[in-house]
């Protein structure tokens, strides 16, 4: 099988590439990312030399580009995780998401349309149902949650969705959808929550945390998500929506926490700073769908996954430390400027 994954250069798309690269060697991963400031090449290393690996530079809401990667390439299967991701971000500059979340994931569809292709599955995001009041434990998230968006980011990946899903009902295309709550792991960038407190304790410099840090998050290790895509590219109903989730919520004033005292950093360090407008309360994903159909089961829990994340950032400062200075952005040009 020729997959083409879009945004693999980024957090999650890059430990998807990762993952599929090592697990399927008879199939061929082609990475397409533009190399936005999310995406960093240095992340792909380890699988950059692979024979069943090759990355192109491009943007999914290029028409043009598009089509004619896929009249060349020919894929069987697509799956997007190209996105402008940041919620920050998309308050100063919602215009950059609907680009690319919704106008780059048409593209896409269009061109799976006319190209013909045996699925295309979007990854999607528990934001998009908004967000649960913080009184109440006993609700989640399930499929049939209706949408109900807060920020321009999930509004932009919502309105995708839609097209997704549209797209199968109206002309027969083979898709699945997948929304995952919070996730966290190697190669994350360091301005999300987690890598920012363990890049930012590490230096001893302060931990800005947003209102009281009462938000409360549901976090999932991120090569669970990778594992629960695959899943249901290979084995989920067309058509379908599958929430991904491991039960692991916390309130982002005891993630800080946690981090502290694994790094032995005091508490002194945490900086309350003004809320974010429009800021979720609570999102809590129900993974019963996932876990039942199709079998899909995390294999951390916070506690576990967490300590791994923590030794991978001390294992692998360098990688946080170029992105920090900026260093990220040549790597492209040392890595393929004269092929070009
Ligand atoms: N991070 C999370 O916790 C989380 C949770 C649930 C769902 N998601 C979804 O998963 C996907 C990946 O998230 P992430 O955290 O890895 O994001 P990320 O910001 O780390 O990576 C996004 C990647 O997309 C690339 N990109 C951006 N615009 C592009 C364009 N126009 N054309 C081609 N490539 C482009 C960037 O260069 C980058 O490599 C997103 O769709 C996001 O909505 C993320």
């Amino acid at each position: 099988m020729k997959i083409i994954v879009t945004g693999g250069a980024g957090f999650i798309g890059g430990n998807f590439v990762h993952y599929m690269v090592n697990k399927y060697p008879e199939d061929m991963i082609i990475n397409l990312d533009l190399l936005t400031y999310a995406g960093n090449l240095e992340t792909l290393k380890p699988v950059e030399n692979a024979p069943n690996y090759k990355f192109v530079k491009g943007d999914i809401a290029d028409r043009a580009f598009i089509f004619k990667l896929f009249e060349e390439e020919k894929p069987d299967v697509v799956i997007n995780f190209a996105a402008e991701s940041h919620v920050d971000r998309s308050i100063t500059d919602p215009e950059s998401f609907v680009r690319t979340n919704v106008m780059g994931t048409t593209t896409l569809l269009d061109a799976c349309r006319t190209y013909g292709i045996k699925r295309y599955h979007q990854v999607s995001t528990d934001e998009v149902y908004g967000d649960l009041p913080l009184d109440r434990p006993d609700l989640f998230f399930t499929e049939e949650t209706p949408l109900h968006t807060s920020s321009p980011y999930s509004s932009s990946k919502a309105s995708a969705d839609l097209f997704v899903l549209a797209y199968h009902r109206t002309y027969g295309l083979p898709v699945t959808v997948s929304r995952c709550s919070n996730n966290y792991g190697p190669y994350h960038f360091p301005e999300k929550l987690i890598p920012l407190i363990i890049s930012r304790a590490l230096n001893d410099e302060e931990l800005p945390v947003y209102g009281k840090g009462e938000n409360v998050r549901d976090w999932l290790y991120v090569t669970d998500h990778c594992k629960a895509i695959d899943l249901v590219v290979r084995k989920g109903k067309v058509g379908e929506v599958y929430n991904i989730g491991g039960h692991n919520e916390r309130t982002n004033l005891e993630v800080v926490k946690t981090i502290l005292k694994a790094l032995n950093k005091p508490e002194s360090l945490i900086k309350f700073v003004t809320d974010r407008p429009g800021h979720d309360r609570r999102y809590a994903i129900d993974p019963t769908k996932i876990e039942t159909e199709l079998g899909w089961k995390p294999e951390y829990t916070f506690d576990t996954g967490i300590v791994k994340t923590i030794e991978w950032y001390l294992n692998n400062k360098e990688w946080w430390e170029h992105i920090i200075s900026g260093e990220y952005t040549k790597y492209f040009e040392n890595m393929y400027g004269e092929r070009l």
